[in-house]
């Protein structure tokens, strides 16, 4: 056994200190910078909001409650709450002049700090390069979100806002967004594996794959859902962790796909993901939100009924941006005035309804117009 002399230690506490308080400093300055570069997705962390019921409200489930027992808010193009047409037009230099009006791309109007202070805890994010082909950062199809923030900083946001929020477990949903222009080559595929195998990676994301485990296990934590595959990485770079949501198995605009994550265990997702409406042109808000709302609620009906072990994933957003007027993400989640509700404001009432029941996880835009829809979702 090392004896330390009373003496010794006297001398070196106080030197510690001070050099551990300098680190201190330096590791918090260098943390602001880093979130204060991602504010353009993140937004700025103003706390719990004085009267949320949502902003911790994992804490009061137990830690062995399973995940795909839960009912998770989450949100869909999540990194768009800023995508207005001022912000657009900002990033013509980037993107040309030649695209889309910002409405048919923006999804979401709180920040995602503020969506994880209002209780929102599954996020639905799509990365590829920023301009100059050299880091990464956040898309919605052609809509470049924000030229400068990168991956790495928004995952800082999310480690910081998890340490101050240890008994929660948040949901990362990540896409390889392809329509960008931007190229999908092996650098971005070898970067996005470094970010997510680095060593505060193995910290901050829940380690298991293939498997979704229990709240305990995921508090504090962020659990990865893989919907990219590696068409570059050498198989030899093959530390996965999350489940993986096969892009190739995601069936474009269905409203019942089912996708295998792990076949020796024989785990599924059950996933509506039924976002473009079909219906003629001139069919109107009404009868757009009226079918979204059928599909929507027709798989909830379904994570209330069956196969409680699985994941059930279900998307309340959709558009119809060719239709004459069109419904973009805003018209189909919030409608047209009092006469036309839209997804969102006939959701709260079947939820409510149904309260107690497991509806899985919910993916909404706009969550925030519709008092009580994260309540609802939650079952509170
Ligand atoms: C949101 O967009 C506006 C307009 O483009 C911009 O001025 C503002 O800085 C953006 N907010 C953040 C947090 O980046
Ligand atoms: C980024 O990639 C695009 C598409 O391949 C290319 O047109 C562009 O010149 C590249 N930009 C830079 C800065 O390398
Ligand atoms: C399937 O799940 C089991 C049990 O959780 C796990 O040990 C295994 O690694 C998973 N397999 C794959 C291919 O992810
Ligand atoms: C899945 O995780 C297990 C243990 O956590 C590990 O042994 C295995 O290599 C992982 N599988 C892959 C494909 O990374
Ligand atoms: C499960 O097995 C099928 C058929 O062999 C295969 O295509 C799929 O990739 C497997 N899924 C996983 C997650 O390993
Ligand atoms: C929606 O579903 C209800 C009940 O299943 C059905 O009566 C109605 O015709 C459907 N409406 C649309 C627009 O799909
Ligand atoms: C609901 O479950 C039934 C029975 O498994 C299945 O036939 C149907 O396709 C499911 N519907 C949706 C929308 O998931
Ligand atoms: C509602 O729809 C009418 C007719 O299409 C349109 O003139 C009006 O601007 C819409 N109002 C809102 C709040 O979207």
């Amino acid at each position: 056994m090392l004896l330390i002399p009373f003496y010794a230690l006297a001398f070196v506490v106080p030197v510690l200190t001070a050099s551990s308080k300098a680190q201190q400093h330096l590791a918090s300055d260098a943390l602001s910078t880093i979130i204060a570069n991602g504010a353009p997705i993140l937004g700025v962390d103003t706390g719990c909001p004085r009267t949320s019921k949502t902003c911790d409200w994992m804490r009061k489930y137990p830690d062995s409650t399973k995940l795909v027992h839960m009912n998770l808010p989450g949100t869909h193009d999540s990194a768009t709450w800023n995508y207005t047409q001022e912000t657009q037009d900002s990033l013509f230099r980037y993107t040309g002049t030649a695209i889309p009006p910002a409405d048919i791309y923006q999804c979401q109007d709180k920040s995602l700090f503020d969506m994880l202070n209002l209780g929102i805890r599954v996020f639905d994010l799509r990365f590829a390069y920023n301009p100059g082909n050299d880091t990464l950062g956040f898309h919605h199809n052609v809509a470049l979100l924000s030229p400068t923030t990168t991956v790495e900083d928004v995952w800082f946001g999310f480690y910081q806002w998890l340490d101050e929020h240890p008994t929660e477990a948040v949901l990362i949903s990540l896409n390889y967004e392809s329509g960008t222009g931007t190229p999908r080559d092996l650098k971005l595929e070898q970067h996005i594996y470094d970010i997510m195998t680095s060593r505060l990676a193995s910290r901050y994301w829940v380690q298991t794959n293939g498997s979704l485990g229990t709240l305990g296990e995921a508090r504090g934590k962020l659990t990865f859902l893989q919907r990219f595959t590696y068409n570059f990485l050498p198989a030899t770079e093959s530390k996965r962790i999350g489940i993986q949501l096969s892009p190739s198995a995601w069936t474009d605009n269905s409203p019942a796909i089912e996708i295998v994550y792990n076949n020796s265990t024989n785990q599924i997702a059950f996933i509506e993901d039924y976002y473009e409406i079909g219906l003629p042109v001139g069919s109107g808000y009404a009868e757009n939100i009226q079918w979204k709302f059928n599909a929507t609620t027709a798989h909830i009906e379904n994570a209330t009924k069956h196969n409680p072990e699985q994941l059930y994933i279900s998307f309340a957003s959709a558009e119809h941006d060719s239709d004459s007027p069109p419904e973009t993400p805003k018209i189909m989640a919030l409608g047209n005035g009092t006469d036309t509700p839209g997804v969102n404001q006939k959701l709260l009432p079947w939820l409510k309804e149904r309260k107690g029941q497991r509806f899985g996880i919910i993916m909404l835009d706009f969550f925030d117009s519709v008092p009580g829809l994260i309540e609802a979702v939650i079952g509170l």
